[in-house]
């Protein structure tokens, strides 16, 4: 048996998380800084570094009650070391390895985006390799999984991700943050064909994604209606807004649908993570893609497709399996791509 703690501070959710290899999550605490950030209207990198310094303590010894184990009885302590903000970064890597340190149990530094990555096996015990989009505010990359540590990059933003654009637009039309779940709530009740949006990338070769030419879009559609919007138009343009994003991650998905079956027969999942999986246009897209084409389309739940630590201490678990660990001198990365053979895509920054 394996027992693995694992710790997130990466953006704005703090979280301690305990699994086993027998696929049961042990614990799994999350604490939301949303109210902190919420008057910002977006995440303020020096206020989420004190928040997960004030908390992360807390969290692990909470999980630790939860899970009811000793920390005698863990095999490893993993911390997300990176892609993020990295004085969150700093203070989850220097928890686990001060724990680490102290019970002399390995430090297992994890990649987040392989947190996501690997989600999917956590929960429904998948077998490599599958497909996945991962759509969340700081990722939007189509991904063929082939291992642990082993990832080619079949496509990724090269400008915004999905969940940005989610909530630039929001805020366009007077809705808070994150704008996600209310974008989505005020589509549902709108006309998705009353105004004419482009979708981005469509039809163009490879399997990238581009959001901000339809963020500019909306901006410029929401600046031609009388103002204030009434509400008609707010619900009309967030359904005009998540109908082109649908469209337009779908394109992308089905093209990379087709390069994953040729290069990976045997492959037999389209799995969705990041917190866009929560957009129900989009996995109803998904899932008639993946339908169409001979895969199961995996959705994990909801909790465990938002940023959480139980996916971090997984991936520390898989890579533990391995009989991999890292020094406790390793350096957070603020920039970590899971496919470093990927070529940099100009305007993602840190995202690609
Ligand atoms: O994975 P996540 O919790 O955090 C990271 O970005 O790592 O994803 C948050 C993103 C936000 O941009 C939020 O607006 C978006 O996911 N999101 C949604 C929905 N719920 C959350 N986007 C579209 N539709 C939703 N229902
Ligand atoms: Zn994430």
């Amino acid at each position: 048996m394996v027992l693995i703690l694992g710790i997130e501070t990466s953006c704005d959710e703090t979280a301690a998380a305990i699994v086993r290899d027998d696929r049961t999550i042990l614990a799994d605490v999350v604490l939301s800084q949303l109210e902190e950030h919420r008057p910002f209207g977006g995440i303020v990198p020096e206020i989420a570094a004190r928040a997960h310094l004030q908390h992360a303590d807390r969290l692990v010894a909470q999980a630790m009650r939860d899970a009811q184990v000793d920390f005698d009885q863990l095999d490893a302590v993993a911390a997300t070391g990176g892609p993020g903000l990295i004085g969150g970064v700093m203070v989850g890597t220097m928890t686990a390895k001060a724990i680490a340190l102290a019970t002399g149990k390995p430090f297992i530094a994890v990649n987040h985006l392989e947190g996501h990555a690997l989600t999917a096996r956590l929960t429904d015990g998948i077998d490599f390799p599958y497909l996945l989009l991962l759509a969340s505010g700081g990722h939007c990359q189509l991904l063929a999984v082939l291992g642990v540590g082993q990832y080619r990059r079949l496509g990724t933003t090269i400008d915004d991700a999905a969940g940005e654009a989610f909530d630039k637009v929001a805020k366009m039309v007077g809705l808070g943050y994150p704008g996600g779940p209310q974008v989505q709530a005020w589509a549902d009740r709108g006309d998705p064909a009353r105004f004419a949006l482009p979708r981005p990338m469509k039809g163009k070769p490879g399997c990238d994604f581009s959001f901000s030419g339809l963020k500019n879009a909306v901006r410029l559609l929401a600046e031609a209606q009388p103002q204030p919007l009434c509400e008609r138009d707010v619900a009309d343009i967030c359904a005009a807004f998540q109908v082109a994003v649908a469209e337009s991650v779908a394109d992308r998905t089905r093209r990379a649908v087709d390069l994953f079956r040729r290069q990976w027969p045997q492959g037999q999942h389209l799995v969705v993570s990041g917190g866009v999986a929560a957009n129900s246009a989009l996995r109803a897209a998904l899932d008639r893609i993946a339908r169409e084409n001979g895969l199961t389309f995996l959705a994990p739940p909801l909790r465990l497709c938002t940023d959480n630590a139980a996916m971090i201490a997984w991936a520390g678990l898989e890579r533990f399996r391995l009989g991999q660990q890292d020094g406790l001198d390793f350096a957070p990365r603020p920039r970590w791509p899971l496919d470093p053979t990927a070529p940099k895509a100009r305007g993602a920054g840190v995202k690609a």
